[in-house]
């Protein structure tokens, strides 16, 4: 079992419109609304590349049937902690040209005792879990250090922690030496402290990053690939999409392949290349933070790996 701490659930709204054209009324070509959220993306393209997972995160009453429903239809156990406030709304606005503006809502503030009904509902799914993935931003109200803290705990079992976070959060995680982090370029240059634009820069990036005693670390590309390293070496992999419709969500989907890969022990290699494969399918589709087995399958043999 692999346990998923997406604690920060959104709602998501996809819109397409024409054109964005600040200050005027605009009129909606095509919408979908989604249960979104870092956590969800990555649990349900798990779920669809065969291995059991479970998403521990935040759910309110007005949107509970709705999350539960679409997770159990992708195959992923649920355990929602349920809170009072509306949960955290986002919006993409897509226009014909292809260019995504997001607007992300803050979410809910949560009180002490839903912080500790959460983490108690962690807790219980770690126990039989052999691998944790800690993924995305942390509800307010939350520590900084909240991630830096369940990595500790998590290996404190035995157990490999993945940590994927931005900022402070990340900086604190990286202390606490879990087995994988899982940067974008920009969150790689906030943490090395300079920017990390090619291929070269993020080889430097994972070396350091390996120094500061992260067994696995990965640094994604977006469109230059993804650029990896363990005990065996450190490698690069790439695949341009054939048509890129939405790319938001990639990150994730790539996350979700690189710890299905991790938890059937293959090499990093290969490892890399179904990660990559996962963020391209992501991005080939329209929606957001969900790749099909089929697409990934169909996707692997042309995703190029090489060693660095
Ligand atoms: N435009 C693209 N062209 C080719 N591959 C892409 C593109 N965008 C994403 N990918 C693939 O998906 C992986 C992850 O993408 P990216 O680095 O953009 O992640 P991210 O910024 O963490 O995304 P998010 O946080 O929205 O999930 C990349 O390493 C790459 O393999
Ligand atoms: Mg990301």
């Amino acid at each position: 079992m692999i346990t998923v701490a997406g604690f920060n659930t959104a709602i998501d709204r996809f819109i397409q419109i024409d054109a964005l054209k600040p200050g005027q009324v605009h009129r909606v070509r095509k919408e979908k609304t989604y249960p979104g959220g870092k956590g969800v993306h990555v649990a349900q393209t798990i779920a669809a590349l065969g291995e059991p997972v479970r998403l521990v995160g935040l759910v309110d009453a007005a949107h509970e049937q709705f999350i539960a429903r679409q997770m159990s239809a992708r195959g992923v156990q649920l355990r929602g902690v349920e809170i009072n406030g509306p949960l955290r709304q986002c919006l993409a606005l897509q226009e014909s040209g292809g260019s995504i503006t997001e607007i992300l809502g803050q979410g809910p503030q949560l009180s002490q005792v839903e912080q500790d009904d959460l983490l108690r509902e962690f807790g219980r799914s770690v126990e039989n879990s052999s691998l944790v993935i800690l993924s995305g931003s942390l509800p307010r109200g939350f520590a900084d250090a909240l991630y830096a803290g369940l990595a500790e705990y998590v290996h404190g079992l035995g157990k490999r922690c993945l940590v994927d976070a931005s900022g402070e959060v990340l900086r604190k995680a990286v202390g606490a030496k879990p087995f994988l982090v899982k940067p974008n370029r920009d969150e790689v240059s906030e943490l090395v402290g300079h920017p990390v634009i090619n291929i070269e820069a993020a080889h430097m990036a994972v070396k350091v990053l390996r120094e500061r005693g992260i067994a696995m670390p990965v640094v994604t590309m977006g469109d230059l690939g993804a650029v990896a390293a363990n005990e065996t070496g450190i490698w690069h992999a790439q695949l341009a999409p054939t048509r890129l419709r939405n790319a938001v969500g990639s990150g994730d989907c790539f996350l979700a392949g690189l710890a299905v890969a991790i938890k059937r022990d293959m090499p990093l290699d290969e490892a890399l290349r179904l990660a990559v494969a996962c963020g391209v399918a992501n991005a080939e589709s329209e929606e957001t933070g969900f790749a099909e087995r089929s697409s990934v399958e169909a996707l692997l043999p042309k995703v190029t790996v090489h060693r660095l």
